[in-house]
């Protein structure tokens, strides 16, 4: 096994972070292939936490990293995400951080124009991060963006003066904003692309040289499977595809490459922002979750929806993804509770549902079916293999298996990267 895909499975922050950073060991490359610095991903090491937005979750392993074309980026929170992990002793340089010429980069008028649409009350709000993610990728397909290479080519002043006149436009004229300054907004991006021109390669070209000498290749997902832009519960959703198939057009490389996809489960759901969310609890239970697991969102610092587990979702995640396995995160967050609730099915108007509904009228009526099971009161983050955990953890891990039918390569019982309990492990 060498090239491997890791994506999210329900709504992100599943833990993808920890896992990308934790299997990087194994890897020599680490690229990300959608999202922007709408992505939060943690990684503790040696009880020290590190957070990243755009910088693939492989750096602090020393692994190449790699920003890739499916990604679109901001190069000033790129340039503080550098600034901070130097700041906290990680090496990176041109030999390590690579960026595709083919990223498309936020611009201040996709900020504004997020921020505009979320905040004005004319259309649905979604949630968004505020980061630019969905005006960029609107642009990208409108055939209006800048990518990285345009950065560096002779015609970048006169390109972005007559796109960003367009975006004025809507500021002033739809929102009543305040328009983008242009002549500041090309000075500042060219001392970005002053900083960033090194780092700015062909990746397709890197990766299969790199598949061809036999390096292995991690592909990191960022948000999950159901904000992905096909597949999600549209419109509350993340302007990319999340999923695995994403992981060759966001990079350059064919699917013949891809050998393994393992998908992040969180042993509960999260979700932030907007959205149906059929398992969602109100109750004490809920805010158990919530403060135990300590979901506050690591981009945004919102506080995250929480939930029992979904199988209905997981199954959809299974398929879309052709998961191989999972990786089963934050089960020592269920420690304590009396009962574990497992959804295993929809009941709508008098009829059970076993596929995700696309329609979001109908799964907002969706009541969820529960499989209940007993709890456990053990603190099980210090257990290191399987069969030391208690056997009400163990029946639970069973029951996800059977139901999602796919087997849990790995289980996560703390942030740290020595907290996890590997079942099958990928690489040995
Ligand atoms: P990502 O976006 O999928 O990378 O996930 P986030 O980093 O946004 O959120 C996951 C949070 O859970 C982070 O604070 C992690 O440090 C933490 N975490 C990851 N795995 C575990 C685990 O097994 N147990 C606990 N208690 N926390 C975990
Ligand atoms: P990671 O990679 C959780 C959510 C936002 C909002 C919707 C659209 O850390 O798992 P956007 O700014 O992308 O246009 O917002 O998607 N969202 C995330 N939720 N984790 C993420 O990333 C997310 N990235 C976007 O909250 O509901
Ligand atoms: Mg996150």
């Amino acid at each position: 096994m060498s090239n491997l895909v890791i994506v999210g499975t329900q709504w992100g922050d599943e833990g993808k972070g920890k896992i990308v950073d934790l299997l990087a060991e194994y890897s020599d490359f680490v690229v990300r292939f959608q999202g922007g610095n709408n992505a939060g991903h943690t990684m503790v090491v040696d009880g020290e936490q590190f957070i990243s937005h755009l910088v693939p979750s492989g750096i602090l392993q020393k692994k190449v990293c790699i920003i890739g074309n499916g990604m679109v980026v901001d190069p000033g929170v790129l340039l503080d995400e550098i600034d901070y992990l130097k700041g906290k002793g990680v090496q990176i340089d041109p030999k390590v951080l690579l960026i595709s010429q083919k990223a498309h980069v936020i611009m201040p008028y996709h900020k504004a124009l997020d921020a505009a649409r979320e905040g004005c009350g004319k259309s649905k709000k979604i949630g968004t991060t505020g980061r630019g993610i969905g005006p960029c990728y609107e642009d990208k397909a409108a055939r209006r963006g800048i990518r990285f290479i345009d950065l560096l080519d002779e015609d970048f002043e006169s390109n972005v003066r007559a796109i960003a006149e367009e975006k004025n436009f809507y500021l002033s004229k739809f929102h009543e904003l305040d328009t983008i300054d242009v002549d500041e907004l090309i000075n500042t991006y060219k001392s970005y692309r002053d900083r960033l021109a090194p780092h700015i390669t062909d990746i397709s070209v890197v990766l299969d040289q790199a598949v061809r000498s036999g390096n292995r290749i991690l592909f990191e997902g960022a948000q999950g499977t159901h904000l992905d832009i096909d597949h999600g519960t549209y419109p509350y959703v993340t302007s990319s595809n999340t999923i695995s198939g994403n992981a060759c057009c966001g990079t350059g490389i064919g699917p013949k490459r891809i050998d393994h996809i393992i998908g992040i489960v969180k042993a509960y759901t999260t979700r932030v922002g907007e959205g149906p969310f059929p398992t969602e609890l109100f109750d004490a239970t809920g805010d158990f979750l919530q403060e135990k697991g300590a979901e506050f969102g690591a981009t945004t610092g919102r506080r995250r929806r929480c939930g029992w587990i979904d199988i209905v979702m997981l199954r959809n995640a299974v398929r879309l993804n052709s998961l191989t396995g999972l990786a089963l995160t934050k089960l020592d967050v269920l420690g304590g509770l009396d009962e574990i609730k497992i959804c295993t099915s929809y009941r709508y108007r008098g009829e059970t549902i076993e596929h995700f509904p696309v329609s979001l009228n109908v799964l907002a009526e969706c009541e969820p079916v529960f499989e209940t099971i007993a709890g456990w009161k053990e603190d099980i983050s210090g257990i290191r293999h399987v069969e030391d955990l208690p056997e009400n953890t163990r029946r639970y891990l069973r029951t996800i298996e059977t139901l999602t039918e796919t087997p849990v390569d790995l289980i996560s019982v703390g942030p740290g990267r020595n907290e996890t309990i590997f079942m099958n492990h990928p690489f040995q």
